[in-house]
């Protein structure tokens, strides 16, 4: 099913909604995304007193999903404005466009998952914000 991101440039929650019901267990699935799917990565184990993250993508795209426990995350863009947003939910998927500043933090059952646009490139990172901020 072709998921609904109402507006491509802007980080936003995705419903991918459940297929099952709660006697038998749910499936969640991701296809149609609008970008091809070329890499899938997941991270696990994080402490909860520890915020990853901390760099932006020039171009890749991303749609990450708390399959376990809850992720709490700030985004913010070039321009300064900053949304937060909690996956703690195994069928909402959180829609990342490129160049957004990202910070994690995980509750200490949390598994994050990543549906990504492109293959690992570190050339991709933004890892300084100062450079981040002044990206054109
Ligand atoms: P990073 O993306 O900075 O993690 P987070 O945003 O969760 O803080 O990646 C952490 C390290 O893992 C970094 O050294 C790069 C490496 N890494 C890979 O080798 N391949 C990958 O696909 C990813 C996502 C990270």
């Amino acid at each position: 099913m072709k998921i609904d991101i109402i507006d491509i440039d802007k980080p936003q929650l995705v419903d991918f909604q459940k297929v099952g019901s709660s006697s038998l267990g749910y499936i969640s699935v991701a296809e149609e995304l609008p970008f091809e799917i070329k890499r899938v990565y997941w991270t696990y184990y994080a402490p909860h007193e520890v915020t990853r993250g901390h760099h932006a993508h020039k171009e890749l795209k991303q749609v990450i999903f708390a399959v376990s426990g809850s992720i709490k995350f700030e985004l913010e863009n070039i321009a300064g404005q900053k949304t937060k947003f909690v996956l703690d939910s195994p069928d909402i998927g959180l829609y990342i466009p490129k160049l957004y500043w990202r910070t994690m933090q995980f509750s200490h059952n949390a598994v994050l998952l990543c549906l990504a646009s492109d293959l690992f490139l570190e050339e991709d990172y933004i890892r300084d914000y100062n450079s981040f901020k002044r990206w054109t």
